[in-house]
């Protein structure tokens, strides 16, 4: 049985990667210091799969502690999902963005070169096309330059990586953009729980709906789209995590191999109302907001590199997407915080 060591394995995208693997027959050691996360996420898990993942609580810059988790574990490759996520926290704290993503995931690198493991798979982001891309995105187009410090950060570890696979043959890095998850596991025990009022669509959309936030603010209507409203590729989260599974197998090949995740098509804010309402017949009330600063009229993949080489689409339906959201929701107002674990 192969062990994957899944950094930041306890957060949205980590936890839900983990239960795939674990179904996918692998051995899971999961790294996160908890910044952005509850441990109650482990023993749910658990519940879901039958398996309690080998936790370590712990900073990916922590070289000591990562280098015990490499004598420890015999560990074949590596799901790098830690790091900050949030686009405008990054914008104030620049520093500790890029020590965070950029160092965190230089660190982790290191700590693979003296244990010997050189397959990685990494979180990176449609954001690295930078705002000037053209649509939808394609991996052969140059990265471009991100306007936050969180991106910026995500496309500068992209450059570490692709230097690191330069430079010696044995490494083999999946570098995968993703471009909205949303959604939750369909047992509704594990599921995306922002700290404090969410900054993304789908969290403030349940949060509306359960009754914790009064209202949605849309952020324009007047931009250059069918409705006015920004149009995102949105993917369920048990896609994307099924992704990492199938870019594992990838690995045999060295180099870097970026790959999009999404599912390939543009769905407005309204759409995405519309849709939650009808799926769960919960209302989100919500007001015309001005522009948020930086967001881009529209933008999507296309995924058929994914498709082509990794066997990999993300074919849930956005009902699917809003029904997970839900029963995730639903069952779990305060998310983990209830420590019902
Ligand atoms: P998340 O915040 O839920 O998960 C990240 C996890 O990493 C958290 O559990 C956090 O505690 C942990 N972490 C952060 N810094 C750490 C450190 N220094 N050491 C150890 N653990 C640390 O975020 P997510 O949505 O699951 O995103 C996972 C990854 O995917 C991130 O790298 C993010 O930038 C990237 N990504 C996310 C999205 C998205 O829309 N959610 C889109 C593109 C890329
Ligand atoms: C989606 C749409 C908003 C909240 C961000 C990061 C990106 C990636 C995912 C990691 C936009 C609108 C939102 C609200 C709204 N993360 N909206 N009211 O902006 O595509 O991407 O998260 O890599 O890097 O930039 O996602 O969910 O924030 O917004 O109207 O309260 O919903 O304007 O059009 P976004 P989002």
């Amino acid at each position: 049985m192969e062990t994957i060591l899944v950094t930041g394995g306890a957060g949205y995208i980590g936890s839900h990667t983990v239960v795939e693997l674990q179904a996918a027959g692998y051995g899971v050691v999961i790294l996160d210091n908890l910044v952005n996360s509850n441990p109650a996420v482990i023993s749910r898990i658990e519940k879901i799969s039958g398996i309690a993942p080998e936790f370590v609580q712990a900073d990916i810059r922590d070289v000591e502690a990562l280098a015990a988790v490499f004598a420890r574990y015999k560990i074949d490759a590596v799901i790098h999902f830690a790091g900050l996520k949030a686009v405008g926290e990054s914008v104030e704290q620049p520093l500790r963005y890029y020590d965070n993503n950029v160092r965190g995931t230089m660190a982790l690198c290191q700590a693979m070169t003296d244990a010997g493991v050189f397959k990685l798979v990494f979180s990176s982001s449609a954001t690295v096309y930078g705002p000037d891309a053209p649509v939808p995105y394609e991996e052969s187009m140059p990265l471009g330059q991100p306007s936050s410090p969180y991106g910026a950060s995500k496309a500068m570890a992209e450059r570490v990586l692709a230097d690191l696979c330069a430079s010696d043959p044995r490494w083999a890095v999946a570098a995968l953009r993703y471009f909205n998850p949303i959604g939750a596991h369909a047992s509704g025990l594990i599921g995306e729980d922002p700290l404090g009022i969410p900054n993304n669509l789908m969290p403030f959309i349940s949060r509306v709906a359960v009754g914790k936030l009064a209202e949605l603010s849309i952020f324009g209507s007047d931009y250059e789209t069918p409705d006015g409203t920004c149009l995102r590729d949105y993917l369920h989260v048990v896609d994307l995590a099924a992704g990492h599974c199938q870019s594992l197998l990838a690995l045999q090949k060295p180099g870097l191999h970026a790959f999009n995740l999404g599912a390939g098509k543009g769905v407005s804010v309204l759409e995405m109302v519309e849709a939650f309402e009808s799926v769960t017949g919960q209302a989100v009330p919500y007001k015309i907001a001005p522009r948020r600063s930086g967001d881009l009229p529209a933008f999507w993949a296309n995924a058929d590199k994914a498709e082509r080489e990794l066997n990999w689409i993300a074919g849930s339906s956005l009902e699917q997407m809003m029904a997970d959201t839900w029963r995730w929701q639903s069952g779990n107002p305060d998310g983990y915080g209830q420590g019902s674990d």
